[in-house]
């Protein structure tokens, strides 16, 4: 009987359970995955939280890498940080994206995203922003 309440409540705290949401901790170091519009599998590894500036066409708030939401203060549910938002942020900023779900690069990634935006503050992700200066990132994304 309790076994049973416990297993119905975490189902509704997680959400769908076909879309896991990760929490990243702020100043962590953390793997961003996409798949490219060439079907390429990239990754690039750097800090949750980090400040990109803008991308490198001077669009897009690459502050706070990871927050759910555009840059520290985009309209958001909290200040959440997670594996998808942070895959989202980092191709984007890579593949000056734009059109979020519509991006040729970056448009399931940000579909991934969606539900630990929605639901990344109950799960336990929110966390203060860092302060932190825009720096550009030197090591590229690797695709293969
Ligand atoms: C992003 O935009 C810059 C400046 O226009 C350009 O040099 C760069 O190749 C673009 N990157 C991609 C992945 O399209
Ligand atoms: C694929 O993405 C690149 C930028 O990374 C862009 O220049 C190109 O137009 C895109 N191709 C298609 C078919 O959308």
């Amino acid at each position: 009987m309790m076994k049973s309440v416990v297993i119905a409540l975490a189902a509704v705290v997680a959400g769908p359970a076909s879309a896991a949401i990760i929490c990243l901790k702020v100043r962590a170091t953390a793997t961003a995955k996409w798949t490219n519009n060439a079907t390429k599998a990239c990754t690039w590894t750097g800090t949750v939280g980090s400040n990109f500036g803008t991308d490198v066409d001077n669009d897009g708030d690459y502050s706070c890498n990871g927050r759910c939401g555009a840059g520290c203060t985009g309209t958001a549910i909290g200040n959440v940080y997670t594996q998808d938002c942070f895959s989202h942020d980092i191709c984007s900023y890579f593949n000056n994206a734009s059109g979020g779900a519509s991006d040729s690069n970056c448009g399931v990634a940000f579909k991934a995203a969606e539900d630990d935006t929605e639901f990344g503050l109950v799960d336990g992700c929110s966390q203060a922003n860092p302060t932190v200066a825009p720096v550009a990132p030197t090591v590229q994304p690797v695709c293969s």
